[in-house]
């Protein structure tokens, strides 16, 4: 049985975008950083003190036993990857994923970029997985469904010949990290949940080179796992933090 989900009031709406802002503004100044000889966790140290600097935590420190103020994926990592004293590389991809708590708020994105040089194949899983978010947030307006952006968004990607994560996607989001309705990459049109105003959802599909599948590695001390292409290829991702309004939508996590 789903949760009722209540409308966010434009009070707490307000304060969405404060933290949706804020995480962007995260991501934007992480991303500034990435460059070949930096490590993950040089990045992780970045993106915890902006947060504190401006007032927020970052959310993903101490979330259910997960040890980092962000998500480091470098090429074959789908998601969750943990910062550590690894060093980016000329040629890697490697996507970061930032949410911050503002005053009881979370505003949750990512970005893959790339370091140094890369090859032309990664330039393009990059660019379509960006064109996959932007595809699946077209489609959020009040009355769709979750299907009608997981459709949108595997019809895309699955045209430029690679594959979507299917186990693991958006969710809901504002006053809970991680809400109601579950968010996939893939779907059927007018099939899933029902998108209601004034709640948020994060759009953020796991767009593989290869095969969809993926195998799952334990973190310490936590519940989190992360994850790697099964066959070892690349994998990119973009995240973005969606109001559905009354006519539509709005993106939340620009800076
Ligand atoms: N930010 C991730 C998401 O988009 C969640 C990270 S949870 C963590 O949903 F524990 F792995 F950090
Ligand atoms: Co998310
Ligand atoms: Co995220």
């Amino acid at each position: 049985m789903s949760r009722k989900i209540v409308p966010l009031s434009p009070e707490e709406i307000k304060k969405m975008k404060a933290a949706c802002r804020l995480a962007a503004r995260s991501l934007e100044h992480v991303g500034s950083f990435v460059r070949a000889g930096v490590t993950t966790n040089e990045l992780d140290q970045i993106v915890h003190d902006y947060n504190l600097t401006h007032g927020a935590k970052p959310a993903t420190l101490g979330y259910h036993g997960y040890p980092k103020s962000c998500c480091t994926s470098i090429n074959e990592v789908v998601c969750h990857g943990l910062p550590d004293e690894t060093v980016l590389k000329d040629g890697d991809i490697i996507n970061v994923d930032v949410t911050s708590l503002l005053d009881g708020f979370f505003g949750d994105c990512s970005a893959t970029f790339f370091v140094g040089e890369v090859s032309d194949a990664a330039r393009d899983l990059v660019e379509v997985a960006r064109l996959a978010r932007d595809k699946g947030i077209e489609e959020v307006r009040p009355g769709a469904l979750t299907g009608d952006i997981g459709f949108a968004t595997d019809k895309f990607v699955s045209r430029r010949g690679y594959s979507t994560v299917k186990e693991i996607g958006g969710h809901g989001i504002g006053r809970t990290f991680h809400d109601e309705p579950f968010v996939p990459a893939f779907g059927k049109k007018g099939r899933g949940e029902l998108l209601v105003p004034w709640h948020c959802i994060t759009v953020e599909p796991m767009v593989n080179q290869g095969v969809a599948a993926f195998v799952e590695f334990e973190i310490p001390n936590s519940s989190i796992k992360y994850y790697k292409t099964s066959d070892n290829k690349l994998s990119a991702q973009f995240e973005h933090t969606v109001l559905i309004t009354d006519t539509g939508h709005e993106i939340l996590t620009l800076p």
